[in-house]
């Protein structure tokens, strides 16, 4: 029987990237050149999509201070997403380009005006990765004391979504007319004002751009929480998730599918695309030694450590290192914070720190040759159901050399087999998303 095809997305960030590795040389990718190529590689090997993540702070999670977060240049410096992906739509023409945008940060409807051009410029290929934020510090950048709770921000998330669909939807596909007999740009009377009065936004509407190529663009989310699974089911056209181990895995994808037949969507149109950060070389015994002097490295447990205060907003410098952790919740991100802390494994807290990259089950470690974690991958999907993997860098070190270690020896691996796609038959992201 013929392979199943799944999905590939990238997840990185506009951060330095890999600049004091032997064989890299970044650091100052401010040009958004470096990014640009990244993304003409990706749509060599024919990726779904390039996912720009993005968070609104200067971490101080870890030790009460910003020292470490910019010390291993950890999630900043940051720039913005929203430019870089109209750089990147304007040099490629079939890869998507999906950006990070913070319900708490934007205004609807700037977001909903923002994603309409920037799906103009893509021509079709733009997507939103819809986020309410989870960190205290990005809220106090935007005049809050603190972040509401996550059910309340899961709340304003559904009725900003809402919202700006009824924006999306305030130009009639045909609005634009340009009739030269009548000198008539747009027939006012298929652009229409919204009146929206919800319970924390109010909007009049129309906006003020004319429809987008793809009504609205793709939405991506990363709801982790019972609640922000019940979200993504309801909104998204692609889901990007970390879970435990294959069961884990299995779990989160057959209960977005259940939500979102229980909303009355077709589970098939929502592709779960799990976070991997795989370790490559031409041999096994390579990789696994690539990946050794990794963790080995002086500043690896403290870069981990403080990447997951960073994005959890929980001081891991607190707790002993040779001890397990007591149990946490976390306002921010649960489902990271549950995939890193293995809960019942007994693990001492510089086990987890070290394990942070590699799936706490074994068959899920995707070190190896391009043919190894290609087969690995492929047996995975199989057991998971679908529908693909969402490829990332430990500590988004981006650097060529990964780069091509994936586009040039792992994509092609899996593309031998049939697990990913060779050609692009759509034209808009959601129908390249929708092709199987
Ligand atoms: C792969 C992945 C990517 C994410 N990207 C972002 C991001 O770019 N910005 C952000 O603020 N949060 C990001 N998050 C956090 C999610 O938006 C979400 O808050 C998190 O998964 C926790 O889910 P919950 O809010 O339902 O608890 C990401 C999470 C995952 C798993």
């Amino acid at each position: 029987m013929a392979a199943k095809p799944f999905h590939l997305g990238w997840f990185m960030n506009f951060t330095p990237g890999e600049w004091d590795h032997p064989l890299a040389a970044g650091g100052s990718p401010w040009d958004g050149r470096f990014y640009v190529d990244m993304a003409l590689a990706l749509e060599r090997a024919c990726f779904d999509y390039i996912m720009i993540e993005d968070t609104l702070m200067v971490s101080e999670a870890y030790g009460d201070s910003a020292e470490a977060a910019l010390k291993h240049a950890l999630q900043v410096p940051k720039h913005d997403p929203c430019p870089l992906a109209a750089l990147i739509a304007a040099a490629t023409t079939r890869l998507g380009v999906v950006a990070t945008m913070s319900t708490l940060a934007y205004p609807p409807f700037m977001l909903a005006r923002l994603c309409s051009t920037l799906d103009h410029i893509a021509g079709g290929r733009f997507g939103w990765n819809i986020v309410t934020s989870g960190e205290d510090t990005a809220a106090q950048n935007f005049g809050l004391d603190k972040l509401p709770p996550r059910e309340q921000r899961y709340e304003m998330a559904d009725e900003y979504v809402d919202l700006i669909c009824r924006l999306f939807d305030s130009w009639d596909p045909d609005a634009v007319v340009m009739d030269r007999a009548t000198h008539t740009y747009a027939d006012y009377r298929k652009v229409r004002p919204i009146h929206f009065e919800g319970k924390y936004f109010n909007c009049r509407g129309p906006l003020n751009t004319v429809r987008s190529p793809q009504g609205r663009p793709v939405f991506v989310q990363a709801g982790g929480s019972p609640r922000g699974r019940a979200f993504a089911a309801r909104h998204a056209d692609s889901i990007i998730a970390t879970a435990n181990g294959l069961d884990g895995m299995r779990q989160y994808r057959d209960d977005v599918r259940r939500h979102a037949a229980s909303f009355g969507r077709n589970p098939d149109d929502i592709k779960v695309l799990f976070l991997v950060y795989p370790i490559l070389a031409e041999t096994d015994a390579e990789a696994h030694a690539k990946y050794q002097r990794m963790i080995s490295s002086p500043a690896f447990i403290d870069r981990s450590l403080a990447g997951i205060s960073s994005i959890t907003d929980i001081d891991f410098s607190q707790f002993p290192l040779e001890e397990p952790l007591p149990h946490l919740t976390t306002n921010g991100e649960q489902g990271s914070l549950d995939k890193f802390a293995q809960w019942g494994s007994g693990k001492t807290l510089h086990q987890l720190a070290m394990e942070r990259f590699e799936a706490a089950e074994p068959g899920l470690e995707f070190i190896g040759s391009p043919d190894t974690v290609a087969e690995r991958m492929g047996q995975v999907m199989e057991a998971v159901g679908g529908d693909g993997f969402l490829i990332s860098t430990p500590f988004q070190r981006t650097s060529r050399r990964f780069i091509t270690e994936v586009t040039e020896g792992l994509v092609p691996a899996l593309q031998r087999r049939g697990l990913t796609r060779t050609a692009y038959t759509g034209t808009t992201l959601r129908e390249v998303l929708r092709e199987f």
